[in-house]
């Protein structure tokens, strides 16, 4: 299995306005793919502008809260018009150099044209990664049975209680609530 760096991808709409989403992007050589499934607003942007940029490091609530309503981050906007989070350990500027087109769930291969470091590495959180992997569940709620997301919850709920930071412990509580909307007790 190609290793997998979750990241906050941002791409431009048709308007000219951004869109933020997780992606989860496949190391391939200096380079990464990305694979948004059909339909998809990151997929749309990426078909027809050929570019995106990957934040890494995002507050754990920007994950949370593409998941949950909350897509509305303070974000800069770079030379070429594209936009990253304002808050990021780094960003990659992603130039889509092939298209692998498939019914479901195309596959983009990116190069990276510049990578910049806005922050020092924070180090590793359990908390955050626990927020990560609940974010994934919830993306995937239609495919999931509740069993299956409440035995996740209760084992990812130990490392957030040991070891979450107030954003970490926000972001946990918006998902738990869009479980909870969705009728899962959890
Ligand atoms: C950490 C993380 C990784 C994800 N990776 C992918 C991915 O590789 N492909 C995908 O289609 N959706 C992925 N998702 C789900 C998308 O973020 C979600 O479906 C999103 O709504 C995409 O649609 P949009 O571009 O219209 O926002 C991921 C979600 C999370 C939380």
């Amino acid at each position: 299995m190609p290793l997998i760096i979750e990241a906050i991808v941002t791409t431009t709409r048709a308007d000219q306005s951004p869109h933020i989403s997780p992606l989860g992007m496949i190391a391939e050589g200096d380079g990464w793919v990305l694979a948004p499934f059909r339909p998809s607003a990151t997929l749309e942007n990426l078909a027809r502008t050929g570019r995106a940029i990957a934040n890494f490091g995002a507050d754990a609530r920007v994950y949370a809260g593409c998941l949950t309503g909350r897509r509305d981050w303070p974000l800069a906007t770079l030379d070429d018009g594209q936009f990253r989070l304002a808050d990021c350990a780094s960003h990659a500027q992603l130039q889509v150099i092939a298209v692998d087109d498939h019914a479901e769930r195309p596959r983009f291969t990116c190069k990276v044209v510049r990578h910049v470091t806005h922050r020092p590495f924070a180090g590793h959180n359990r908390a955050y990664s626990a927020v990560i992997e609940l974010a994934i569940l919830t993306s995937r709620l239609h495919m999931l049975s509740p069993a299956k997301i409440q035995a996740e919850v209760a084992y990812l709920a130990i490392s957030v209680a040991k070891t979450a930071g107030p954003a970490e412990q926000e972001a946990w509580d918006w998902l738990i609530a869009r479980l909870q909307a969705a009728g899962i007790a959890v």
